[in-house]
């Protein structure tokens, strides 16, 4: 016995040490040692030996079934590497090979390329670019910017106040524009700053050139020797990279309750000249002005610093100014884009156009 067991354990080792792959691996074993097979089949009739041959045999077979099993065990370790490599290879996709056929990859909307067309503006003069909160209170979206208690705009007839959300200063609303901003950056970060902040905003209006909510960029430098000078070279800037560098600006006098002075800002119209078509017809754009109002815009109010002053901002010593802008009325002006809700309707005939 213990010789046949011999001889199994060679041949059996013979032919695991030539098998080339897994299932062949797998044949083998239930050929040599699956419950058919003759060598555990052998060490089940070590019972019926006489009894001192009982001990060698038993061994004998009990060591070759054992290290069969280890050979098994390493070679299919081995097949296991290998296969696995092999099926990556084969199962490779270069992610970076064009689709068949090719995907379009889309493009983004008008508005979110407009803001990123002004970002790139401001990035370009050294501005950085800030988020805050849609969400409100009274003190951020209009004591703190120097509102008047019986500012218009405070009506419930124009602002969504938040109901059950606080009380006086503390009242919740969903901010009207972006200029809150200016006094959280300023609590947060001493002077010199240098930013913008696009966002969405809201105000009770419905009609073809105002929606619920829309996108709004604030700008607010403040600094020491700023003058209104940089305020008229910093959006003239901004307006020859949007609209062409052939444009000129106007300030004309104007009320926000946060700049003082305040100006609404004008940008000569890019269709025409001086209101009149080349043929001489009147340019419907700028309605026959030859100006495009595009902004509001001032010198930060010195009662806006005040409130800010404990952050190291002093009347005193610090000018700056501020600006806020409609991404939506950029955007029409533009491309000439004739009803606000063209943004909002999600219409890919529209959408594709500015691919
Ligand atoms: N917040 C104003 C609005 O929504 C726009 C504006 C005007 C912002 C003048 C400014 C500014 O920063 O200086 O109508």
């Amino acid at each position: 016995m213990i010789e046949r067991v011999s001889e199994i354990e060679k041949q059996a080792a013979a032919e695991i040490s030539a098998a080339s792959s897994s299932s062949e691996l797998e044949a083998l074993r239930v050929q040599y040692l699956g419950r058919k097979a003759e060598l555990p089949q052998l060490l089940r009739d070590v019972s019926q030996l006489p009894p001192e041959q009982r001990g060698e045999a038993g061994k004998a077979a009990n060591q070759a079934r054992q290290g069969l099993e280890a050979l098994l065990e390493a070679r299919a370790a081995l097949f296991e590497v290998e296969e696995m490599t092999a099926s990556l290879a084969e199962d490779s996709v270069d992610v970076t090979l064009p689709g068949s056929p090719a995907e379009s990859r889309g493009h983004h909307h008008l508005l979110s390329a407009t803001r990123r067309e002004i970002e790139d503006v401001f990035c370009g003069l050294g501005y950085s670019v800030v988020e805050g909160p849609e969400v409100e209170s009274v003190h951020y979206n209009f004591d703190a910017l120097n509102h008047d208690p019986a500012h218009p705009a405070r009506g419930r007839s124009d602002t969504f106040y938040v109901e059950g959300g606080g009380e006086g200063a503390d009242q919740i609303l969903l901010r009207t524009h972006t200029s809150p901003m200016q006094v959280r950056i300023m609590e947060q970060t001493p002077p010199p700053i240098a930013l913008i902040v696009p966002g969405r905003v809201f105000r009770r209006d419905s009609d073809a050139t105002h929606t619920p909510q829309f996108h709004q960029i604030e700008g607010l430098l403040v600094d020491e020797g700023v003058t209104l000078a940089d305020l008229k070279g910093t959006l003239l800037a901004f307006a020859r990279a949007i609209f062409g560098e052939e444009r000129e600006l106007r300030l004309r006098p104007h009320f926000f309750p946060f700049t003082e002075p305040s100006v609404e800002v004008d940008v000569s119209c890019f269709m025409c000249s001086g209101g009149a078509l080349p043929g001489g017809d009147r340019c419907s754009l700028c309605k026959g002005t030859g100006w495009l109002e595009v902004l509001g815009s001032g010198m930060v109010d010195p009662n806006v610093f005040a409130a800010v002053s404990e952050h190291g901002y002093d009347p005193d010593t610090h000018q700056g100014f501020a600006f806020g802008l409609g991404i939506e009325r950029i955007a029409m002006l533009k491309h000439g884009v004739p009803d606000l809700r063209f943004f909002y309707e999600n219409d890919l005939r529209f959408l594709r156009q500015f691919g």
